[in-house]
């Protein structure tokens, strides 16, 4: 009979342990330590022909030879963005988001418009479903071959027969290796299997795509090493009631986190949104108090948002402060500054504050564009809508420069605003707008230029 191993994994790092303990050694988190079942025989490459490799040897850096095209455009050009101009050769892609979110639908598609032979691995749904839902994505890359498998091994014999240039794999918690008993999503599964993955994507020099699951928290299900392990970490996000959906970098070795990739949900799949300005302020006839204009800036690319405030006098006797899309500790300091260097009676009134669209920015040049908003409500008195704002809020009530200012103005512009509120303290170079820049340097003079 085979003694069953056992072993013990700390959920947060993936450390490993001969016994259990209460505090991991190697990251101090506590009650992360779980028992697992392995039964390891001796380790195996990913391709059991392969040779044994000769050491690798140390080059100088100008001596090292590498081909500029060594990307891979997906034809889909919110993703071109977001991993910073395609797909790198032998990089590993990790993309989470809710279940429900459309990860599956997402990679189907760059699955089904790549112009490269593509195998599409899932272990969650079978060959007909997938099928069912290409259908519904209406592309048709006659290169995209469907395997339904979860065991790597024979993934691995399925590549080789096929030798795929890109590999998708749904999901890498559905995956297990033969050399480890411990069952599928668990931690030491896990990271065999994407170890076994990142071993083939760098010695095929293959890119593979990754879906993982993520966990009431929001993180990656699995040990947070597996973060560490990859090249590319996205994340796909967005409100389930809302058909916007946002697909961030969280980690890129090839590319900056900085950019970001919007989609629409339809009946036909995602569609990519190339101009989200548009879309992102909604359409009203009259003028409503409570709302105003930010000029964001969410990478390369100028977003013009529309922020929502609700001032009431509170009902009971904790005034309730409440955001979507936006920091609710962001918003309280916003509320303190109003309350302290402009004199503003927010401490008894409830405030409610939603970005529209169920988008979350994180660009500080929303700040001005928040409190106007807020004012606008307070004083029941509307902000015309050619207004917008781009400016950061400082804890003294001074209003301080963003970056970039220049492609901000020129968005609004653009987008037929005709007054765009800024610092004071921002330089502007070489542009000569039409819209009407009023320059600000403190909260009060928000207020009088805006109500007086
Ligand atoms: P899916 O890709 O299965 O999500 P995940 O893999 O992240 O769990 O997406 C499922 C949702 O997307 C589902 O609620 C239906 C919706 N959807 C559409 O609205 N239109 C479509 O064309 C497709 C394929 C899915
Ligand atoms: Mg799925």
């Amino acid at each position: 009979m085979v003694k069953t191993k056992t072993t013990f994994f700390c959920q947060n790092c993936g450390t490993q342990y001969a016994k259990w303990l209460g505090l991991c050694k190697s990251c101090n988190e506590w009650n992360t330590i779980v028992e697992e079942i392995i039964q390891k025989e001796e380790k195996r490459n990913w391709k059991q022909t392969s040779p044994i490799k000769k050491p690798n040897k140390a080059l100088k850096i100008n001596e090292i030879s590498f081909d500029k095209e060594d990307r891979i455009s997906t034809n889909n050009n919110e993703f071109n963005r977001v991993l910073g101009g395609g797909l790198v050769k032998g990089s590993m892609l990790l993309l989470g988001g809710e279940p429900g979110i459309g990860k599956s639908t997402l990679l189907l598609q760059i699955a089904l418009t790549i112009p490269k032979k593509v195998l599409y691995v899932s272990g969650e749904e079978s060959q007909s479903q997938i099928k069912m839902r290409a259908e519904r994505l209406q592309n048709t890359n006659t290169n995209c071959l469907i395997l339904t498998e979860t065991n790597t091994q024979n993934i691995f014999k399925a590549i080789e027969e096929i030798n795929p240039e890109v590999v998708v794999i749904d999901s890498i918690q559905t995956l297990h290796t033969a050399y480890i008993e411990a069952s599928p999503g668990s931690i030491s599964q896990i990271r065999e299997t994407t170890a076994e993955l990142i071993k083939f994507a760098k010695e095929t020099a293959t890119p593979v795509l990754l879906i993982g699951h993520i966990t009431k928290d929001g993180n990656i299900a699995g040990p947070k090493i597996l973060e560490h392990m990859v090249d590319v970490v996205l994340q796909f996000e967005g409100d389930r009631n809302h058909t916007y959906r946002i697909l961030r970098a969280n980690k890129n070795r090839f590319g900056s986190t900085a950019e970001l990739g919007i989609y629409e949900m339809q009946n036909v799949g995602l569609r990519e949104v190339e101009n989200p300005s548009e879309i992102l302020i909604s359409q009203k006839e009259d003028d409503l108090s409570g709302t105003a204009i930010a000029a964001t800036l969410e990478g390369a690319r100028p977003l013009m948002i529309e922020v929502q405030a609700l001032v009431s006098t509170a009902v009971y006797g904790t005034p309730q402060r409440s955001a979507t899309g936006y920091d609710t500790k962001r918003l309280n300091m916003l509320l303190a500054v109003l309350e302290k260097r402009a004199g503003f009676r927010l401490g008894a009134k409830d405030v409610f504050l939603n970005i529209a669209g169920g988008i979350k920015v994180d660009d500080p040049a929303i700040d001005l564009a928040v409190i106007s908003a807020i004012l606008s409500s307070s004083e029941d008195y509307a902000i015309p809508q050619d207004f917008c704002f781009a400016a950061e809020i400082g804890l003294a009530g001074e209003i301080r420069p963003v970056n970039r200012v220049e492609q901000r103005i020129l968005e609004a512009e653009k987008l037929g605003f005709n007054k765009i509120f800024i610092s004071k303290f921002n330089k502007i170079s070489k542009i000569n707008p039409n819209i009407k820049l009023v320059k600000v340097s403190k909260v009060e003079d928000v207020f009088t230029n805006l109500f007086a």
